[in-house]
């Protein structure tokens, strides 16, 4: 297979993007597209599926032409995904009836508010593994059914089918010949058992979602279709791996053994744990999900998802026009810590806080400002946040596992950024080892569709990763490090004490 390429197809928040690998794992092209969001009220989030469909199919063709290689020698394409957001369209036409509900909106907050009102928390935690939000699909599916006028009837008539965005594209990779997901995108929906590995009854009975509507769920890698003729240069390539995108980056990293941890710094902060066969539970605020089916087999993981990390960066950037680029961020945080060691703290709660908190009511905070703050402090402030936020999930899946976390690897855009990473080390005192290669997202999905067409024969053949850049925690810095998590976690509560209503 030497002259032949794994794709993946890494449909994002903001992107839509194609990477063409080797059979080294080297990217040798990229092509990519911003993907306009839709905010038609207050916290609400919402994506046009036909333009992701459409984005999706462009930049495959691009980034074959860009790599100048004819399109058969495509040996398999990885889907992974933007996880939990939500569409719904029509069995027939494949058309959606409305715009997908994309996982950061609020707009089925209510529905969730009042199933947790019910008393339903812990019954549906131990049936999903999830805490009950308006940021798993259930809720999305649930209000998407009661606000499209004819939406429900039409669902119960079995003319509606549901999806992740996964399985849209899959469905429309195949033209409507298959709808199915994998079972790390199944266990994001709450209304997956991931004990039993299928999708639940009794919460579909409780949620009134009909079963009808589900794909089926399969195996993170292996065959799901062919690429029909108007998908990709009219050729037949399987889909042979789909992944949720969190999951796919835990695969990218190779963190296949229980207790191997990687954070991945994008617009939010996902924080996995592999957990092996182990479906561990949390007291502390994280998910059970599912981290990949392999071979008929799942492996299980724990999660702090935290809402807002290089979010806050582009916030620097776009809403406070403190900065230009977010490259020119680590020297400005040096600079600002040399002049100023007393740090000043962001609590970037701009839309509640995520693991292991879960509090929608708070607000973004800042404290310890003085007349000699500066642009630099903020800055600073910002960096800093996110390696604190990735602190209070890995101390809470250290206390929900018993087991010590030795490293942390980062990927995603932030985790280039030289001042967070040093600053990280010394937090959690721990290395933070951070790949050359970023795109661990994308090469997690192709791994999958790799090992599904045999290209790569089993994960022992996987490529090992390009040289990797590891920064050790300072001991001279831990005395410090002590004081300033004990401020974070005082900022933390202060802000929760100036709730929004
Ligand atoms: O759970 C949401 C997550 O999958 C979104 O990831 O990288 O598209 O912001 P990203």
């Amino acid at each position: 297979m030497a002259d032949q390429f794994i794709m993946a197809l890494d449909q994002g928040t903001t992107s839509t993007r194609a990477i063409l690998f080797d059979e080294t794992g080297t990217a040798i092209a990229t092509a990519q597209k911003e993907l306009p969001q839709i905010f038609k009220q207050p916290g609400w989030v919402e994506h046009d599926a036909m333009t992701i469909w459409d984005d999706a199919r462009q930049v495959m063709a691009e980034v074959v032409i860009k790599a100048n290689i004819p399109p058969y020698k495509v040996a398999g394409i990885g889907v992974t995904n933007q996880r939990e957001t939500t569409v719904i369209w029509d069995r027939l036409t494949g058309e959606p009836i409305a715009p997908a509900v994309v996982w950061q909106s609020k707009q089925s907050d209510a529905i969730a508010e009042q199933l947790k009102a019910d008393g339903l928390t812990d019954w549906v935690y131990e049936k999903t593994g999830l805490w009950i939000d308006a940021y798993f699909s259930a809720t999305k599916i649930m209000w998407l059914l009661d606000n499209v006028p004819g939406a429900r009837e039409r669902a119960e008539r079995g003319e509606l089918l549901f999806g992740t965005i996964d399985s849209w594209l899959l469905y429309k990779l195949t033209n409507g010949a298959v709808h199915a997901t994998d079972y790390s995108n199944a266990s994001r929906t709450m209304l997956f058992n991931i004990h039993t590995l299928s999708w639940d009854q009794d919460l579909l009975d409780k949620f009134n979602i009909p079963a009808s509507m589900l794909p089926d769920v399969k195996d993170s890698s292996g065959v799901f279709g062919y690429t029909a003729d108007y998908a990709f240069f009219g050729i037949q390539v399987p889909v042979a791996g789909i992944a949720g995108d969190q999951q796919a980056a835990l695969f990218g990293h190779k963190a296949f053994k229980a207790g191997d941890v990687k954070n991945t710094f994008g617009t939010g902060s996902f924080i996995v744990m592999n957990t092996g066969d182990d479906i561990a539970t949390s007291k502390n605020g994280l998910l059970t999900t599912i981290g990949y089916g392999l071979d008929g087999k799942v492996t299980y993981a724990l999660e702090g998802s935290v809402f807002i990390a290089g979010a806050a960066i582009q916030w620097l950037r776009d809403g406070l026009e403190l900065i230009k680029s977010a490259k020119e961020t680590a020297d400005l945080a040096e600079v600002a810590r040399e002049q100023h060691p007393e740090p000043i703290y962001l609590v970037p709660a701009f839309s509640g806080l995520g693991a292991p908190y879960w509090d929608q009511n708070v607000r973004g905070a800042m404290f310890g400002l003085t007349r000699a703050t500066t642009k630099g402090d903020v800055v600073r402030a910002t960096l800093e946040s996110l390696a604190y936020q990735t602190r209070d999930v890995l101390d809470a899946m250290q206390t929900d596992t018993g087991l010590t976390v030795g490293s942390l690897v980062i990927d995603g855009g932030a985790a280039a950024n030289n001042y967070l990473q040093q600053f990280q080390a010394d937090l959690i005192n721990v290395p933070v080892r951070r790949p050359k290669q970023l795109e661990t997202t994308a090469l997690g999905a192709a791994y999958l569709a790799g090992l599904g067409v045999g290209y790569w024969e089993s994960m022992d053949a996987l490529p090992e990763q390009a040289a990797t850049e590891m920064k050790e925690p300072l001991t001279e810095r831990q005395t410090e490090m002590v004081t300033a998590y004990a401020g974070w976690q005082r900022a933390v509560k202060a802000a929760r004490m100036f709730p929004l209503n």
